[in-house]
């Protein structure tokens, strides 16, 4: 009989938790999983008790998933290292501006021929350009790593209300396994094997999703809106072909029309903090982080940062004019451009200049 994979999930935030409510009950139904599953806590102190120590006895994420049980299996863990020693999978599920710094952590640390996936919606800046995460995964650990992005807002799916995802993973096996890891009746899942363009997708509807809040906050209404998730797919699928080369040739056109890319980028423009908070930002005139800190309760916006990254690319190959929504929304969160800049930027997009 083969070894029982260790599963450890690396985040606790909204959707770290609601991950570890899928796994640990996964886990608990296969005879392929050991039971534990060890989930980094970031420590926190809540009413002057840990975190850590709240989820361990009341099980249940009173700051990031307030009101939904998670399986007693699932165990928080606050010091980085110990969560993950011993792991088959590791399931990274933090805001990416963390995830340096905890693979700095993890280095040196895991179980030979341990494997990751990211479910984390975001990349990566450096002064070698722009990158993905799970390739910062793979260069800082050595290892794996797979993604699993959808149209999966944390609450419905803590409700356990049925959605979808895709897990992009080249390899099969890997793919199976991670399939059996996540999967529930309610939480269903494809697998395909252009992981960079399911990712490219999930990291890049978060700009998408500002731009819509911008649209609500104006009071434009849904056709506008349905505009803005034309133009931003066009300008997602055209970011990709500039800066990506898909490591699977026919696929990439597929992969838009997924759970993970249309999928996404219409229940992100629809629901979902960036929306809210963009929107917000529109109608109360005060900045992003005012409003992150006030409307957010400790999680992160990710779409603002997204747009900075982008933008630093676009400005340094000169691109700028040829992706003017993803432009507009970044100089419109840092306020070099107001609100309305957004709506000239839909009026006079180059897509209209083709036909
Ligand atoms: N929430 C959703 O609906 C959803 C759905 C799909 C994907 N995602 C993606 O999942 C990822 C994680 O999001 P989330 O919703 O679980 O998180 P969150 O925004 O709800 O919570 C923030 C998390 O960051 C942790 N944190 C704060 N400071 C930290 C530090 N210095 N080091 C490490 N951790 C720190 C907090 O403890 C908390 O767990 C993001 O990339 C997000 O885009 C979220």
């Amino acid at each position: 009989m083969s070894e029982e994979k260790k599963v450890c999930i690396v985040g606790s935030g909204n959707w770290g938790s609601v991950i570890a409510k899928i796994v640990g009950n996964n886990v608990t139904a296969s005879a392929n999983f050991h039971n534990r599953v060890p989930m980094y806590v970031y420590e926190e102190m809540i009413n002057g008790e840990k975190l850590t120590e709240i989820i361990n006895t009341k099980h249940e994420n009173v700051k990031y998933l307030p009101g939904f049980k998670l399986p007693e299996n699932v165990v928080a863990v606050p010091d980085i290292v110990e969560a993950a020693k011993d792991a088959d999978i590791l399931v990274f599920v933090v805001p990416h501006q963390f995830v340096g710094g905890l693979c700095k952590q993890l280095n040196g640390k895991l179980k030979p021929g341990a494997l990751a996936v990211s479910l984390i919606k975001g990349l990566d800046i450096s002064d070698k350009g722009l990158d993905l995460i799970s390739n910062v995964i793979r260069k800082a650990l050595g290892i794996e790593c797979a993604v699993l992005m959808g149209a999966n807002i944390a609450p419905e799916v803590a409700r356990e209300n049925y959605c979808e995802a895709t897990i992009g993973c080249r390899d099969r096996e890997m793919g199976r396994l991670l399939k059996e890891v996540f999967e529930a009746p309610y939480f269903r899942i494809v697998v395909v094997n252009d992981e960079q363009t399911v990712e490219l997708c999930g990291a890049l509807k978060n700009i998408v999703a500002v731009g819509a809040g911008f649209v609500d906050g104006l009071k434009y209404g849904d056709n506008t809106k349905a505009a803005v998730i034309r133009l931003g797919l066009m300008e997602m699928v055209k970011f990709c072909e500039e800066f990506f080369q898909s490591n699977v040739s026919g696929y990439r056109a597929d992969e838009f029309m997924r759970i993970c890319g249309m999928g996404d980028v219409v229940v992100t423009c629809y629901r979902g903090r960036n929306r809210l908070l963009a929107e917000a930002f529109v109608e109360s005139g005060k900045t992003i982080e005012e409003l992150e800190a006030e409307m957010l309760n400790g999680q992160k916006l990710q779409g603002p940062p997204t747009a900075a990254e982008v933008y630093t690319m676009l400005e340094q190959k000169g691109l700028t004019e040829k992706f003017p929504m993803f432009t507009a929304v970044h100089k419109i969160c840092t306020g070099e451009k107001t609100p309305q800049a957004f709506i000239d930027c839909l009026k006079n997009h180059p897509e209209h200049m083709m036909s």
